[in-house]
């Protein structure tokens, strides 16, 4: 049997300050909380029990996926008290893995999209004999990640989290967030307390010269950390670039769901999702953007690449790009907002209040 750890605690899980009760695995991404793709993925490649290791909110999980009967899975919760970091919580959930000393098992970053061949990561750790398997991919500007640079084998050779000056930016090549673990490593992690498994573990393996071998896999991959993230996330779902076997319906250049309502004349294009409730008026333009439950856009306004919160209104003729509006908030007519903004859930910005385009 494979079975999994995934990882949806710690510090950043909530997507400030756009939802602030929601964390962000369950915020929807594509219409089910994004959590459920990552969930159907690993069912699909053959995966059947899912311990999920939690720490902020966890009381929301389980009511939501119970049992994992629902995708075909065996799920389990496990609550830490406090934030054990990444290393911790893998340990933490050691005593409900079923696998023996010598079995592989799979462990992923609860925050991230990507289109890797599971299977081919858990064949490549069998191949390789490695003690942790790390998928890695390729990205222009590797400073927010762990560094993982690897020899002509594929063997790891150093692992650089987070690097701070830029003789440390050694490799473009880095961690990936989906691991496979040889299950006697997972029980060498101390207990009780804090560990992160970029910072300590893997560098400390390292150095006691076990064997990590990377994978590079250039297929999708996006680190939902941001809400931009996420709703560039949400789109490619959508759009089909990102593969998930949890979307609801077909593919294609948006999704409606079906309590929602759209204007005849509105335009739905780039991803957009239209959540359950939510509604965009006559003459509007939405283009890869995520209207979450009971969002109002209103007649002629104009929202691109832009996420809105569950019950935010945005008024009509105004035009949105690259803005995240809070849960609740209410962004009144003919304001125009750019790249980077952020409305605070609840708050409400007057008629004509910011604007960037010259008076007419
Ligand atoms: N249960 C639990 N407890 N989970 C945690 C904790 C914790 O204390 N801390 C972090 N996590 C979970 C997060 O929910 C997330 O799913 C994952 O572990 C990684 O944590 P992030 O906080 O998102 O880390 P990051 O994005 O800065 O960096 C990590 O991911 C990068 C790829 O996106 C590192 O693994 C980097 O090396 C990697 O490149
Ligand atoms: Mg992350």
């Amino acid at each position: 049997m494979t079975e999994a750890i995934l990882l949806v605690g710690g510090k950043g899980t909530r997507l400030r300050p756009l939802t602030v009760n929601t964390p962000k695995p369950m915020v929807p991404a594509a219409g089910v909380p994004f959590l459920t793709h990552q969930l159907a993925r690993a069912k699909a490649a053959g995966v059947e029990h899912i311990v999920l290791a939690t720490s902020y909110l966890a009381e929301v999980f389980e009511p939501h996926f119970g049992d994992g009967s629902d995708l075909g899975l065996s799920l389990e919760y496990v609550t830490e008290e406090e934030p054990l970091g990444t290393g911790g919580a893998i340990r933490n959930v050691a005593s409900r893995l079923h696998s023996g000393p010598d079995e592989p098992v799979l462990i992923f970053n609860g925050d991230i999209l990507t289109g890797l061949d599971i299977r081919a990561l858990v064949a490549t750790h069998a191949d390789s004999g490695a003690d942790v398997s790390l998928h890695l991919t390729r990205v222009e500007d590797p400073r927010a990640f762990g560094l993982v640079p690897t020899d002509e084998t594929g063997r790891v050779t150093a692992f650089l989290e987070k690097p701070q000056t830029p003789e440390e930016i050694v490799t473009d090549q880095i961690n990936a967030g989906a691991y496979v673990f040889r299950r006697s490593v997972i029980d060498s992690i101390p207990t009780g307390r804090p560990v992160s498994v970029e910072r300590e573990t893997f560098p400390e393996l390292l150095a006691a010269g076990a064997h990590l071998q990377g994978m590079v896999d250039s297929t999708y991959w996006l680190d939902l950390g941001t809400p931009q993230a996420f709703v560039r996330g949400s789109a490619d779902l959508v759009l089909g670039r990102a593969p998930s076997p949890a979307v609801p319906g077909r593919c294609g250049d948006r999704l409606i769901l079906p309590s929602a309502r759209v204007a005849p004349d509105a335009k739905v294009t780039g991803g957009t999702v239209v959540g359950a409730h939510a509604t965009v008026g006559e003459g509007a333009r939405v283009t890869g953007s995520t209207l979450l439950a009971g969002a109002t856009v209103e007649p002629g306004a104009v929202v691109t690449d832009s996420l809105i919160g569950a019950g935010a209104r945005i008024g009509a003729r105004s035009v949105l790009t690259g803005a995240v509006i809070g849960d609740g908030a209410h962004v009144g007519p003919d304001n125009e907002l750019r790249d980077g903004i952020r409305i605070w859930c609840d708050a409400t910005l007057p008629a004509g209040t910011v604007r960037f385009s010259s008076d007419q």
